[in-house]
């Protein structure tokens, strides 16, 4: 009878409603470092100050229909000219490091060739006044902004990028590898190849979906281990560094316990994560499960050929452990099912076969793809953990944005409180992370979403000319929990 169907329907639900785990109370290892985030074009403004070249990103954003609220980075926190405030900040919130990322087109204008030394000069200044206020320096290579001058010549299309990206690599090494030791060549493969190169929503905006995808993931894998490898043979021995690479992954959970839809969460995983991890810290190659999609075999499944580049066997060994550590970007989680389709549609997302979407039961944020699910944090350091041989993990950027800004910012201490926990658990799991970067050290530049998605720990008001940093309740949490290192009871 009816009574019965509602009351299952009901007990089925309440099984399946989100809540808390309760938190550990416990503290970190005493060398864990504390860090939060940033990237070069969405804080530093001085888009064309002292002889920087153009980036994709200075090209793109002058298409106000990019950008929803029609901004771009030419100024964004104007940190090119405001790093002190960004330091008086970090001071603040007593981190060890900041990850932040240099802008290849300042430290050279055309991608290659000549150098620009006030674009050098500027990032010395601003490693100088981070170590004397005690703070290390995390850098990222690459974090979007290709110069638009290697853009011209093909982008992340051209095999050539390898040496490119190396070349400049080597000339980050040499002038800034005294005094930074963590190092991360390329943030979010994923991000790169499949928004800038296949659905083209993102610079440079080449549409390939399924084609240029996969040639943009493989030239970004192998420039970043001839970067690595750069680095092990004539950097290391005296600068004594450690090298890695950034990969965004979510955690995709089955929707239920039915055997196809728990293959379609590992699959999603796999085609995230495991298509930039898998060549460099598991076997050297593509998980089998993208060979099998959208590789050789793909050709016998009605595909006329194959979309996924191969390695030869030199790449192999080139590819295969080129990393110290291992970067993640952490947000967010979804649940997940499989999707019978017509494989014979190449298009955006269909590679993977599967359907997913953020649990309604979880807290929503501002940012349709972004729901609160700490729990994902741990099961996602596991999952690295057992598929790519237990590497040291540091965690690259993890947050969340909002539209209000207030600086009462409730849901975010919340956010911090519970994934940071959750990376705790991980920890004494016996997953091997040493450092963790909340996204982002202030609100700045999203991208597409401009200044209406906010990520900060400290709030900047974007109509002002001062730009001064004001502290969210946020960043007293995080400072607390810092200088506590971990959870007291
Ligand atoms: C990851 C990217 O690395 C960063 O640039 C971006 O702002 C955050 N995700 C938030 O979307």
């Amino acid at each position: 009878n009816w009574t019965s169907v509602l009351l299952l329907a009901l007990s089925t639900l309440a099984v399946s409603i989100y809540v808390d785990e309760p938190l550990l109370y416990d503290t970190f290892p005493p060398d864990f470092m504390w860090a939060t985030a940033t990237s070069a074009y969405q804080i530093e403004g001085g888009w064309d100050a002292d002889g920087k070249g153009l980036s994709i990103y200075d090209v793109w954003m002058n298409d106000s229909n990019h950008v929803t609220d029609g901004t771009s980075g030419k100024v964004a926190c104007n940190s090119y000219y405001f790093y002190e405030k960004d330091i008086e900040a970090l001071r603040s919130l007593g981190v060890s490091y900041y990850r932040f990322s240099i802008s290849w087109a300042r430290v050279l204008p055309d991608g290659i060739g000549r150098i620009n030394q006030p674009g050098i000069d500027y990032y010395k200044r601003l490693i100088a006044a981070l170590k004397a206020a005690n703070i290390q320096p995390m850098v990222t290579l690459y974090h979007w902004d290709l110069p638009q001058a290697l853009e011209l010549m093909g982008g992340w299309l051209n095999p050539s990028i390898a040496d490119w990206f190396e070349e400049y690599a080597r000339l980050c090494y040499t002038e800034f590898g005294n005094d930074v030791k963590y190092w991360i060549t390329i943030n979010e493969p994923w991000v790169i190849a499949y928004q800038g190169y296949g659905s083209g929503n993102t610079a440079p905006g080449t549409y390939g979906p399924g084609t240029f995808t996969y040639q943009a993931g493989h030239h970004i894998i192998l420039a970043h281990a001839k970067a690595y490898r750069a680095y092990e043979t004539q950097f290391k021995p005296t600068q004594q560094g450690k090298v890695g690479i950034t990969v965004n992954i979510n955690w995709y959970d089955p929707k239920d316990d039915q055997l196809e839809n728990i293959e379609a969460a590992e699959r999603a995983l796999q085609f995230l994560g495991g298509w930039i991890a898998n060549p460099i810290y598991g076997s050297g190659d593509y998980p089998d499960v993208m060979k099998q999609k959208v590789g050789d075999k793909s050709a016998q499944q009605g595909f006329n050929q194959s979309r996924l580049p191969e390695f030869t066997a030199e790449q192999k060994i080139l590819v295969r452990g080129s990393a110290d550590f291992f970067g993640l970007n952490y947000y967010t989680s979804y649940l997940t099912a499989n999707k019978i389709q017509d494989i014979s549609i190449i298009d955006y997302g269909y590679d993977q076969d599967i359907e997913s979407y953020s649990d309604p039961t979880c807290y929503q944020s501002s940012f349709d793809w972004l729901t609160i699910t700490p729990f994902g944090m741990r099961k996602t350091l596991q999952w690295i953990k057992d598929r790519f041989n237990d590497p040291e993990i540091i965690i690259t950027e993890n947050g969340i944005s909002d539209r209000a800004g207030n600086l009462d910012d409730v849901m975010r201490v919340y956010y911090y409180k519970h994934n940071i926990n959750s990376m705790l658990k991980a920890i004494k799991d016996g997953v091997r992370v040493t450092g963790y970067a909340a996204w982002s050290l202030m609100d700045n530049f999203e991208w597409g979403n401009g200044f209406t998605q906010k990520f900060g720990l400290f709030s900047i008001d974007f109509t002002t000319s001062d730009l001064n940093r004001t502290t969210k309740a946020s960043a007293r949490y995080y400072a607390k929990l810092v200088n506590d290192n971990g959870f007291m009871a």
